[in-house]
């Protein structure tokens, strides 16, 4: 049997989000340690929430921490824009079966990360506040840290300013505090992620597997579709669960390694992740960079997550 590798789930749920979950929690290679919620789509009172909805949903019986209220500089920025009032609008979900603990996210990932025999591998799909709360309060943990695969960033251009992403745009000092760690990173930025479009066949395709689980992931997407297409987009670019499949599926995705900087000031850059793709600042690479991803390939694996919930009706 193969041995699974010990993760914990860090978001600020959102559909996307929701979506890397339902694919983590699909995985046989992972056990899910534990989730933490995050500030970023939504207030940290909803996101918590969407995360307690999405593990019933899910049946993921893993403990849940609600993370910091803000940032760890800036005030919050929300995109109800996005994800709706709620975070996370569209299908009827069950009320939370998981209730957060009686302690914050960065607590809880310390004690996972005290009590595992092994490294543990985080994903944060959010804002990076948690993640950078974590490293500067233990950072004798780190070693315990076996890899970061993160959402967010984009070496070439920005989704919430010209210039940056909105995880990294919300808390860019949390990003630096990340980059800047020495644990491995493995980014899956606006680069990879603005190609993992999901079309209206892809999801009628999941719908059509027909468990509980696989129509709210057509009802998300479909959502999430409606909204990109209102901007524009050819698809919806379903960005957290490229995170996730780095780890399960590597071999679909071309990845480069870089040195990746975090600007956090200036008029027009503040959140940019600035990546030395040139090599010019002759600096040792600090994140693996993930460029490219076949489509089809990383529709199939959210396809195969849905039917691993079952046949449905
Ligand atoms: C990121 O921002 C959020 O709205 C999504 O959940 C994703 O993590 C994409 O820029
Ligand atoms: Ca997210």
């Amino acid at each position: 049997m193969i041995k699974k590798i010990p993760v914990i789930l860090d978001g600020d749920p959102g559909h996307d989000d929701a979506i890397a979950w339902v694919l983590a929690a699909a995985s046989p290679m992972l056990d899910i340690k534990a989730v933490t919620s995050v500030c970023g789509n939504q207030t940290i009172e909803k996101t918590t929430y969407n995360a307690g909805r999405i593990m019933t949903l899910v049946g993921l019986d893993a403990p849940l921490a609600m993370g910091r209220v803000k940032p760890l500089v800036a005030d919050a920025i929300i995109a109800p824009t996005v994800h709706g009032n709620s975070g996370l609008d569209g299908p009827a979900l069950p009320e939370p079966k998981n209730k957060p603990v009686d302690k914050d996210a960065c607590t809880l990932m310390a004690e996972i990360l005290e009590a595992s025999d092994e490294p543990v591998v985080l994903f944060p799909t959010g804002p990076l506040t948690n993640i950078a709360t974590l490293l500067l309060l233990y950072p004798h943990l780190k070693p315990k840290i076996r890899h970061i695969y993160l959402m967010g960033g984009g070496i070439d251009f920005g989704n919430w300013t010209p210039a940056a992403e909105f995880n990294i745009l919300v808390d860019p000092e949390a990003a630096d505090v990340v980059f800047t760690s020495g644990v491995p990173i493995t980014m899956a930025g606006l680069d990879v992620t603005e190609q993992a479009l999901v079309f209206p066949e892809d999801f009628e395709r999941i719908r059509a597997v027909g468990n509980a689980v696989a129509t709210v992931v057509a009802e998300w997407l479909d959502f999430f579709y409606g909204f990109h297409r209102s901007i524009g987009y050819p698809g919806a670019p379903v960005h957290d669960a490229v995170a996730i499949a780095a780890l399960i599926r590597p071999e679909i995705m071309t990845m480069v390694d870089m040195f990746v900087a975090i600007e956090t000031t200036g008029d027009y850059c503040r959140g940019t992740t600035v990546g030395d793709k040139l090599g010019v600042l002759n600096r040792p690479s600090n994140a693996r960079v993930i460029m490219g991803i076949d489509r089809k390939a990383f529709v199939d694996l959210l396809a195969e997550a849905a039917a691993h919930y079952g046949k449905g009706a």
